[in-house]
């Protein structure tokens, strides 16, 4: 099924809640669909891939065309002695495959459930909560290069996964357009439950189980994390900063207490960007339409009726007393459009 529309408002379509247009709106279910559309149409100068928008910020209208990969179904398609091979379409909702993968038993994702957004969105980001990212269960990602129509499939390794980045926010930015992730589950789980308060909530469930490690992340994210059905919001909106360690140290001596974890790349720390905003200040912060999350300093949200400018305007300040204050400076986790 394809839709083809002009001048289309994407309120739905980001989990901030922005009132933007888009000049042209292109949404496909089929991969046959979006090759037949790339032999008729010349791309514009101007296009955006979409997934489920939680990971968003529009500042403008969209004067250009938004492809919206809407590919559905999940299906086992493989499996080994270990493992069992899952394919899910990049509109499939993240979580829902999550739910599923918990349901048949599989290991992998459940530290990855309520992450908003869709399955192909997920090796873009390399999205990641609770000491797991997608990038250790994805296997194959299938994806049609916008430029020739072609049908090209990456292997983990090619996907080039790291911190909330990969070869699609890079080299291939904008170049690809994901249809399906094929996903390696472990037939016998291991459970991961290293990060912060994890393993006590699954504790309070009566222990390891799937299930309860489901539940538990649920229940620590909704704790912590806005609804963006209730308040517009797109998760954390700054990354956690990598710095050289002995910035790190210098900075735990000046302010014990200061969480630090060790980077994955030798000599590097990881900071918690929600701790240094917080510090500033800015939790539980309002400026008219926008502000700061009230348990949460790392998540801008959206009171109603905010523009994308608004937000940027209030990120900007963030920025900027941050660096002051911890010569630190943030980037952004939200990809910022126009
Ligand atoms: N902290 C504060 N004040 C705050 C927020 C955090 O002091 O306002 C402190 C916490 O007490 C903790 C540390 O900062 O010591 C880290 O906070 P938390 O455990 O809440 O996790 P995070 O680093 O803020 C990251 C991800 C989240 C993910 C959680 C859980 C990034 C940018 N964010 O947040 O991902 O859910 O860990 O694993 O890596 C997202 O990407 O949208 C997202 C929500």
């Amino acid at each position: 099924m394809i839709r083809l529309l002009d001048n289309y408002n994407l309120t739905a379509y980001n989990t901030f809640g922005i009132s933007a247009k888009a000049k042209t709106f292109f949404e496909f279910t089929e991969s046959d669909e979006l090759v037949f559309f790339l032999q008729e149409n010349q791309l514009p100068d101007q296009y955006f891939i979409l997934g489920g928008g939680s990971n968003l910020l529009f500042k403008n209208d969209f004067d250009g065309l938004i492809i919206y990969p809407n590919v559905p179904g999940v299906g086992e398609i493989n499996e080994d002695r270990n493992h069992i091979y899952i394919e899910a379409g990049a509109g499939v909702e993240w979580d829902e495959l999550v739910r599923l993968s918990v349901v048949y038993g599989l290991g992998g994702l459940e530290n990855l459930s309520l992450i908003p957004g869709k399955v192909g969105a997920a090796p873009v980001q390399n999205v990641g909560a609770y000491g797991a990212e997608a990038k250790d269960w994805v296997y194959l990602v299938r994806a049609i290069e916008l430029a020739t129509g072609k049908i090209i499939e990456f292997t983990n390794e090619e996907c080039r996964f790291a911190y909330r980045d990969s070869i699609f926010k890079n080299e291939l930015k904008n170049k690809v357009v994901i249809t399906s992730v094929v996903f390696r589950l472990d037939k016998f789980p291991e459970f991961n439950l290293g990060y912060g308060t994890l393993k006590a909530e699954v504790d309070k469930l009566g222990g390891g189980g799937l299930q309860n490690v489901r539940d538990a992340v649920i229940s620590i994210r909704e704790s912590k994390l806005p609804n963006p059905d209730l308040i517009g919001n797109a998760g954390s909106f700054f990354k956690n900063p990598v710095v050289d360690s002995d910035v790190a140290q210098s900075l735990l001596q000046a302010n014990p207490g200061m969480p630090v974890y060790s980077a994955s790349k030798n000599g590097k720390s990881k900071l918690a960007a929600g701790w240094l905003i917080d510090q500033c200040g800015w939790k539980g912060y309002r400026e008219g339409n926008v502000g700061v999350h009230k348990d949460q300093a790392l998540v801008l949200v959206n009171y109603g009726t905010a523009t994308g400018a608004e937000v940027v305007a209030l990120a900007e300040k963030v920025k900027q007393s941050v660096n002051k204050k911890f010569g630190i400076k943030l980037e952004s986790e939200v990809n910022i459009i126009g």
